[in-house]
Protein backbone atom coordinates (compact mmCIF):
# COMPACT_ATOMS: atom_id res chain seq x y z
CA UNK A 1 0.00 0.00 0.00
CA UNK A 2 1.39 3.05 -1.06
CA UNK A 3 1.68 5.67 2.19
CA UNK A 4 2.40 9.17 2.43
CA UNK A 5 5.68 9.85 4.61
CA UNK A 6 6.84 13.18 6.05
CA UNK A 7 10.62 13.05 6.56
CA UNK A 8 12.10 15.76 9.03
CA UNK A 9 15.62 16.79 9.04
CA UNK A 10 17.60 18.08 11.77
CA UNK A 11 21.02 18.32 10.87
CA UNK A 12 22.06 21.75 9.07
CA UNK A 13 24.86 20.10 6.95
CA UNK A 14 24.16 19.17 3.82
CA UNK A 15 25.84 16.27 2.67
CA UNK A 16 26.75 15.39 6.35
CA UNK A 17 25.75 11.59 8.11
CA UNK A 18 21.92 11.73 8.64
CA UNK A 19 21.05 13.27 5.35
CA UNK A 20 22.61 10.80 3.19
CA UNK A 21 20.36 8.07 5.29
CA UNK A 22 17.95 10.32 4.65
CA UNK A 23 18.55 10.39 0.93
CA UNK A 24 18.93 6.51 1.38
CA UNK A 25 15.34 5.92 2.92
CA UNK A 26 13.86 8.26 0.67
CA UNK A 27 14.95 6.81 -2.22
CA UNK A 28 13.97 3.01 -1.11
CA UNK A 29 10.97 4.48 0.24
CA UNK A 30 9.90 6.02 -3.30
CA UNK A 31 11.01 2.86 -4.89
CA UNK A 32 8.51 1.07 -3.05
CA UNK A 33 5.56 3.42 -4.00
CA UNK A 34 5.37 6.08 -1.11
CA UNK A 35 4.92 9.57 -1.47
CA UNK A 36 7.60 11.43 0.46
CA UNK A 37 7.51 14.77 1.74
CA UNK A 38 11.07 16.36 2.86
CA UNK A 39 10.85 19.04 5.60
CA UNK A 40 14.95 19.88 6.33
CA UNK A 41 13.98 22.35 9.87
CA UNK A 42 17.89 23.24 9.58
CA UNK A 43 16.89 25.36 6.71
CA UNK A 44 13.59 26.77 7.79
CA UNK A 45 12.46 29.03 10.65
CA UNK A 46 10.93 27.37 12.66
CA UNK A 47 10.34 28.63 16.46
CA UNK A 48 9.79 26.88 19.38
CA UNK A 49 6.31 26.09 21.05
CA UNK A 50 5.41 29.72 22.67
CA UNK A 51 2.45 28.00 25.08
CA UNK A 52 -0.04 29.99 23.81
CA UNK A 53 -2.50 27.59 23.32
CA UNK A 54 -4.40 28.95 20.40
CA UNK A 55 -3.77 26.26 17.75
CA UNK A 56 -5.59 26.37 14.77
CA UNK A 57 -7.86 29.32 15.97
CA UNK A 58 -6.51 31.46 13.55
CA UNK A 59 -6.97 28.38 10.90
CA UNK A 60 -3.30 27.90 10.99
CA UNK A 61 -1.64 24.92 12.76
CA UNK A 62 0.36 28.10 14.87
CA UNK A 63 -0.68 31.43 15.35
CA UNK A 64 3.10 32.42 15.23
CA UNK A 65 3.14 31.79 11.61
CA UNK A 66 6.81 30.64 10.86
CA UNK A 67 7.36 27.37 8.52
CA UNK A 68 5.85 25.34 10.87
CA UNK A 69 2.80 25.89 9.45
CA UNK A 70 4.10 24.95 5.83
CA UNK A 71 5.09 21.14 7.10
CA UNK A 72 1.97 21.34 9.43
CA UNK A 73 -0.38 19.99 6.84
CA UNK A 74 1.08 17.56 5.49
CA UNK A 75 1.56 16.18 8.92
CA UNK A 76 -1.27 15.70 9.62
CA UNK A 77 -2.63 13.96 6.61
CA UNK A 78 0.55 11.39 6.71
CA UNK A 79 0.69 8.06 7.08
CA UNK A 80 3.71 8.24 8.79
CA UNK A 81 6.36 10.59 9.87
CA UNK A 82 10.20 10.00 9.98
CA UNK A 83 12.75 11.34 11.97
CA UNK A 84 16.35 12.12 10.98
CA UNK A 85 18.94 14.15 13.06
CA UNK A 86 22.13 13.73 14.39
CA UNK A 87 22.31 13.82 18.12
CA UNK A 88 23.62 17.36 19.46
CA UNK A 89 24.92 17.66 23.43
CA UNK A 90 23.36 14.37 24.17
CA UNK A 91 19.94 15.91 22.68
CA UNK A 92 17.89 16.51 20.15
CA UNK A 93 19.17 19.84 18.10
CA UNK A 94 17.34 22.59 18.22
CA UNK A 95 16.29 23.14 14.49
CA UNK A 96 14.16 19.72 14.60
CA UNK A 97 13.19 19.75 18.42
CA UNK A 98 11.14 23.32 17.45
CA UNK A 99 9.25 20.77 15.09
CA UNK A 100 8.92 18.72 17.42
CA UNK A 101 7.79 21.14 20.18
CA UNK A 102 4.99 22.31 18.15
CA UNK A 103 3.50 19.22 17.30
CA UNK A 104 1.15 20.32 20.61
CA UNK A 105 -0.47 22.29 18.28
CA UNK A 106 -1.95 19.03 17.00
CA UNK A 107 -3.27 17.98 20.60
CA UNK A 108 -4.27 21.59 21.70
CA UNK A 109 -6.11 21.74 18.39
CA UNK A 110 -7.88 18.59 19.02
CA UNK A 111 -6.52 17.24 15.67
CA UNK A 112 -7.01 13.57 14.79
CA UNK A 113 -3.36 12.12 14.79
CA UNK A 114 -3.30 9.06 16.16
CA UNK A 115 -2.27 5.77 14.31
CA UNK A 116 0.68 6.94 12.03
CA UNK A 117 3.37 5.30 12.15
CA UNK A 118 6.90 6.97 13.17
CA UNK A 119 10.73 5.82 12.47
CA UNK A 120 13.85 7.22 14.25
CA UNK A 121 17.08 7.87 11.55
CA UNK A 122 20.06 9.24 14.17
CA UNK A 123 23.99 9.32 14.41
CA UNK A 124 26.38 10.51 16.79
CA UNK A 125 30.24 10.89 16.97
CA UNK A 126 30.56 9.03 20.35
CA UNK A 127 30.93 5.27 19.90
CA UNK A 128 28.57 4.60 23.07
CA UNK A 129 24.83 3.72 21.89
CA UNK A 130 23.79 5.27 24.98
CA UNK A 131 24.45 8.94 23.59
CA UNK A 132 21.80 7.92 21.13
CA UNK A 133 19.33 7.90 24.32
CA UNK A 134 19.23 11.45 24.17
CA UNK A 135 16.99 11.59 21.00
CA UNK A 136 15.56 7.42 20.89
CA UNK A 137 13.71 8.15 24.06
CA UNK A 138 12.07 11.73 23.68
CA UNK A 139 10.70 10.83 19.88
CA UNK A 140 9.83 6.92 21.34
CA UNK A 141 7.61 8.77 24.56
CA UNK A 142 6.03 11.93 22.00
CA UNK A 143 5.02 8.79 19.48
CA UNK A 144 3.87 7.17 22.40
CA UNK A 145 1.34 9.96 23.74
CA UNK A 146 0.38 10.75 20.16
CA UNK A 147 -0.52 7.30 19.50
CA UNK A 148 2.18 6.70 17.29
CA UNK A 149 3.80 3.12 16.52
CA UNK A 150 7.49 2.50 16.24
CA UNK A 151 8.07 0.45 13.25
CA UNK A 152 11.72 1.26 13.47
CA UNK A 153 15.17 2.75 14.13
CA UNK A 154 17.99 3.24 12.72
CA UNK A 155 20.92 4.52 15.03
CA UNK A 156 24.19 4.54 13.98
CA UNK A 157 26.98 5.91 16.38
CA UNK A 158 30.50 6.48 15.83
CA UNK A 159 30.51 9.11 13.30
CA UNK A 160 31.41 12.41 13.16
CA UNK A 161 33.10 14.12 10.44
CA UNK A 162 30.88 14.13 6.17
CA UNK A 163 31.31 10.77 4.88
CA UNK A 164 32.12 8.80 7.83
CA UNK A 165 28.52 7.16 7.83
CA UNK A 166 30.46 5.65 4.44
CA UNK A 167 31.87 3.56 6.75
CA UNK A 168 28.87 2.04 8.44
CA UNK A 169 26.02 0.23 7.32
CA UNK A 170 23.75 3.35 8.32
CA UNK A 171 22.58 4.04 4.38
CA UNK A 172 22.04 0.41 3.76
CA UNK A 173 20.14 0.22 7.31
CA UNK A 174 17.79 3.72 6.45
CA UNK A 175 16.84 1.78 2.94
CA UNK A 176 15.46 -0.98 4.66
CA UNK A 177 14.04 1.16 7.08
CA UNK A 178 11.64 1.78 3.66
CA UNK A 179 10.56 -2.02 4.02
CA UNK A 180 8.82 -1.23 7.72
CA UNK A 181 6.12 1.10 6.23
C1 LIG B 1 26.70 21.24 18.20
C2 LIG B 1 27.10 19.79 18.12
C3 LIG B 1 26.94 18.99 19.23
C4 LIG B 1 27.26 17.63 19.19
N1 LIG B 1 27.06 16.85 20.29
C5 LIG B 1 27.37 15.54 20.25
C6 LIG B 1 27.18 14.72 21.38
O1 LIG B 1 26.71 15.13 22.43
N2 LIG B 1 27.53 13.40 21.29
C7 LIG B 1 28.05 12.86 20.14
O2 LIG B 1 28.37 11.68 20.11
N3 LIG B 1 28.21 13.62 19.01
C8 LIG B 1 27.89 14.94 19.05
N4 LIG B 1 28.07 15.73 17.93
C9 LIG B 1 28.56 15.10 16.69
C10 LIG B 1 27.46 14.79 15.68
O3 LIG B 1 26.40 14.06 16.28
C11 LIG B 1 28.06 13.97 14.55
O4 LIG B 1 29.09 14.71 13.92
C12 LIG B 1 27.05 13.56 13.52
O5 LIG B 1 27.62 12.64 12.63
C13 LIG B 1 26.53 14.75 12.75
O6 LIG B 1 25.53 14.35 11.84
P1 LIG B 1 25.29 15.16 10.47
O7 LIG B 1 26.51 14.91 9.61
O8 LIG B 1 24.08 14.57 9.91
O9 LIG B 1 25.13 16.59 10.82
C14 LIG B 1 27.77 17.08 17.97
C15 LIG B 1 27.94 17.90 16.86
C16 LIG B 1 27.62 19.25 16.93
C17 LIG B 1 27.81 20.12 15.71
Amino acid sequence: MSKKIVVITGSPRKGGNSFAMTDAFIKAAEAKGHTVTRFDAAMKEVGGCRACETCFKTGKACSFDDDFNTIAPAILEADAVVFTTPVYWYSIPAQIKGVIDRLFSFVVGGKDIAGKECAIIACCEEEDMSVLDGVRIPIERSAALMKWKMVGEVLVPGVLNVGDIEKTDGCKQAAALADKF
